[in-house]
């Protein structure tokens, strides 16, 4: 099956075509575009909903035009709109009026084309990226139960999957999520938002145990996490430095993202030994970190060498849509344009 997908969750006007042969279990992306306005919220130092969604209005036709323009040409000629099987959607959860843009823009192309749509939980898509192919990103061999961890920028989640229709939701942040607390202690450093893959660069050249920053929660019996604190944390080191040169910034970014990536890699492990799992994948934003995707393959190999890690491309990590198409190609319930509708608190069911 072929489907047109769309994100627009949040700052991130992302339209991409994925398809799925029935015998095959992964999703193929045969195109895939994202257009930002990360660079007006850089200056503001956060997301400001009414601007993401007015860029959102400006991207969303021309995102969705360059990803049919983009269809390589297969041997029966170029991918036509009658080709389509479906279009896909994010319903939730994200900023109301980002998502209104990607429900609305899509139910008026159903009502045109004639097309179902399937509609897609943003939380479980950035896990079904690991279900995805590219030219880079091979076939890979998940099997269940697995266990994925989703770290965003508003998330942070274990669930565990015994198949592809059943998710158990183990756990999740109390406060802010590990993106936000990379992007709130980048700010704390004045670093531009998004901070994550900035704090990342500034840690290479950091050392990691020149501050001890607490690391919340990760003796807890639960699969809860919690980053207010561990940001409180840095905010009073900061306050307490004269001159913040970058060698100090280097050292409370490696601080603080080892004791982020720490208390994740510490949960997670738990958790896969709990439930016996047999893959661990990672999802969200925050997977793109090399540090944290380091960590876990340490960490696995001393404690359980038998199971096997996965992570997306790190152009999947962040938001696109080829993740809202890998997993509505799995799971292709399909509604008719009047019946959806976006829902901003969406979680896992
Ligand atoms: O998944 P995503 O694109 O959007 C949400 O659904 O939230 O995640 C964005 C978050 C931001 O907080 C950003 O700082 C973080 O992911 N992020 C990273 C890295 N790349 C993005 N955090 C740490 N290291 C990175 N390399
Ligand atoms: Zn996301």
């Amino acid at each position: 099956m072929k489907i047109l997908a769309i994100e627009t969750s949040c700052d991130e006007t992302a339209a991409a075509i994925v398809s799925k042969n029935p015998k095959e279990n992964f999703g193929r992306v045969l195109s895939n575009i994202v257009a930002s306005s990360l660079a007006l919220h850089s200056k503001t130092g956060g997301i400001i909903p009414d601007i993401a969604a007015r860029e959102q209005l400006k991207y969303i036709i021309p995102v969705v035009e360059k990803a049919i323009e983009n269809l390589p040409s297969t041997k029966d000629g170029k991918l036509r709109i009658e080709d389509l099987d479906a279009l896909a959607v994010t319903q939730g959860p994200g900023l109301i009026g980002s998502l209104l843009i990607g429900v609305e823009t899509v139910k008026t192309l159903a009502y045109l084309w004639k097309k179902p749509i399937i509609p897609v939980n943003h939380l479980l898509a950035h896990i079904y990226a690991n279900w995805l192919v590219t030219d880079t990103q091979k076939p890979k061999a998940i099997k269940f139960p697995a266990l994925a961890l989703l770290v965003s920028g508003g998330h942070t989640d274990l669930v565990v999957i015994k198949n592809h229709k059943n998710f158990k939701w183990l756990g999740g942040t109390r406060d802010d999520a590990a993106g936000e607390a990379f992007d709130k202690i980048g700010r704390l450093l004045n670093l531009p938002y998004p901070a994550g893959p900035i704090i990342e660069s500034y840690a290479l050249n950091g050392d990691e145990k020149s501050f001890s920053f607490p690391r919340p929660m990760i003796g807890s019996k639960d699969f809860d996490f919690s980053f207010s604190g561990l940001k409180a944390a840095v905010m009073r080191e900061v306050k307490k430095i004269k001159k913040m040169d970058e060698k100090t910034k280097a050292d409370i970014a490696a601080s603080a993202q080892k004791s982020i990536v720490e208390v994740l890699v510490r949960k997670t492990i738990k958790a896969a030994k709990k439930y016996d799992v047999k893959s661990i994948l990672l999802g969200g934003g925050v997977a793109a970190n090399q540090k944290l995707r380091e960590t876990f393959e340490k960490r696995i190999k001393e404690q359980i060498p038998i199971v096997k890690l996965f992570c997306p491309e790190k152009s999947l990590c962040t938001d696109n849509a080829a993740m809202i198409g890998a997993y509505a190609a799995f799971h292709p319930e399909k509604k008719s344009w009047n019946k959806i509708t976006a829902n901003p608190e969406l979680y896992f069911d």
